[in-house]
């Protein structure tokens, strides 16, 4: 089969690689037919994930149809269209038990904070993922789901992560009524928080950034006052400013690792890896949250310790709450609202690029090339 192989930082091929096999009886084999590039792979595009191996293919945020299933598998049919959590877990283990998906025991040797997630290197388990023609999906009784005749193929394949993960921000934000909201990042998943957080009641929804495209779509799509971090000398100030001296009741940290806004943080985050990752945005929630206030974070960071201001934190009362998103959770109250109009995920897909022509997806969504937001990758038809 043609799968996407990592080569090394900033090399990424299509090439020829063994059919996937069922080794487990509760295993699947998935023919893919949308997958999509992540933020997060970005963080193993560019070398950042600890043993991310040459060899690997990546992907984990995608859907396809059932191709073969092992002898145990009870939910799944050959022909099935299913959409596929990023998570890989058993569905029955302590964590599991507790809705912990992400945090599941018994998929991942080789740490012991994460779970297993697909194409996300050997430290989230090595396990290969869907940006290729097939993937072997463990435990196909609990992870994938029937795509609902009524779904958009693409509106699922956002539900597989981007969506879910968005909006599991703003769930761990505990937004209150009339709450102002800060959301530091207008990639795919902080514009997905930021629509969500209207979701749940927030009265005002702040949405920061860079990238003068990417908050033009955060104002139309997720209806989101914007600042652009690079016109202000400080942008703590001005969050402080617009929010009457006080600060926001809720930051959402949609960034992570590879944060922008202080070189120093980047050196020594991302080129020295001396942290894990350059926390600027988490110390600017930590800023512009108030006292007494949540601060949210998705945004991911390895596995290290970071230059976090935890005393700040702390003296001013935050909560902090984060995790990898356990996306099936998500997935009943996110069925409704795109079912009822309030959620139309595929408005951010800006490129759909065959599987063969991936090097260059990666290339233009990393370099924030053509104005890209979400890319797709799109099986050969044939
Ligand atoms: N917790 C989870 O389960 C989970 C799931 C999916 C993605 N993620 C993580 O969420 C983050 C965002 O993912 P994405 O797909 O939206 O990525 P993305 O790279 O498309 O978006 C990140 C955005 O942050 C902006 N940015 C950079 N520095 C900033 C700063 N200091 N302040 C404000 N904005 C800044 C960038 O310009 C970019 O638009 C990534 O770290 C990704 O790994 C976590
Ligand atoms: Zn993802
Ligand atoms: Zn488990």
């Amino acid at each position: 089969m043609r799968a996407m192989v990592y080569r090394g930082p900033y090399k990424i091929r299509v090439e020829e690689k063994p059919m996937p096999t069922i080794q487990h009886p509760n295993d699947a084999i998935i023919r893919v037919t949308t997958a999509a590039i992540c933020g997060s792979d970005l963080h193993l595009y560019h070398g950042l994930m600890p043993d991310t191996r040459i060899g690997h293919t990546f992907g984990h945020e995608f859907i396809g149809v059932v191709e073969e299933v092992g002898p145990s598998v009870r939910n799944l049919t050959r022909g099935d269209r299913v959409m596929v959590p990023f998570n890989v877990y058993c569905g029955s283990c302590y964590y599991c038990a507790r809705g912990l998906f992400s945090n599941c025991h018994n998929v991942n040797p080789n740490a012991t904070a994460v779970g297993g997630i697909y194409g996300y290197s050997h430290t989230t388990g090595g396990y290969d993922g869907g940006q290729a023609e097939f993937v072997r999906v463990p435990f196909a009784d609990v992870g994938p789901t029937i795509i609902p005749d009524w779904m958009d193929s693409e509106d699922a394949v956002l539900l597989t992560d981007a969506l879910a993960t968005g909006y599991f921000g703003a769930q761990l934000g505990d937004i209150v009524e009339g709450d102002t909201v800060v959301v530091f990042g207008a990639g795919p998943v902080g514009l997905f928080a930021a629509k969500s957080s209207w979701l749940m009641g927030a009265g005002r929804v702040i949405v920061i950034d860079h990238l003068e495209y990417r908050l033009e779509k955060a104002r139309v799509f997720a209806q989101a006052e914007t600042f652009n971090f690079a016109e202000y000398d400080d942008i703590i100030v001005e969050m402080k400013r617009t929010t009457d001296y006080l600060g926001a009741d809720v930051v959402i940290d949609a960034v992570g690792a590879e944060a922008d806004g202080s070189f120093l943080q980047q050196v020594t985050g991302t080129k020295l890896k001396l942290q894990g990752g350059s926390p600027v945005a988490l110390n600017w929630a930590i800023d512009s949250v108030r006292k007494g206030g949540t601060v949210s974070v998705v945004g991911a960071y390895g596995p290290i310790f970071s230059a976090v201001k935890f005393g700040d934190a702390l003296n001013k009362g935050l909560t902090l709450r984060m995790n990898q998103t356990p996306v099936k959770r998500q997935w009943p109250r996110l069925f409704e609202h795109i079912r009822n109009g309030y959620l139309k995920p595929n408005d951010i897909v800006t490129h759909r690029i065959p599987l063969e022509h991936i090097a260059e997806g990666y290339h233009m969504f990393s370099a924030k090339l053509d104005g890209c937001i979400k890319p797709l990758i799109i099986a050969d038809p044939s």
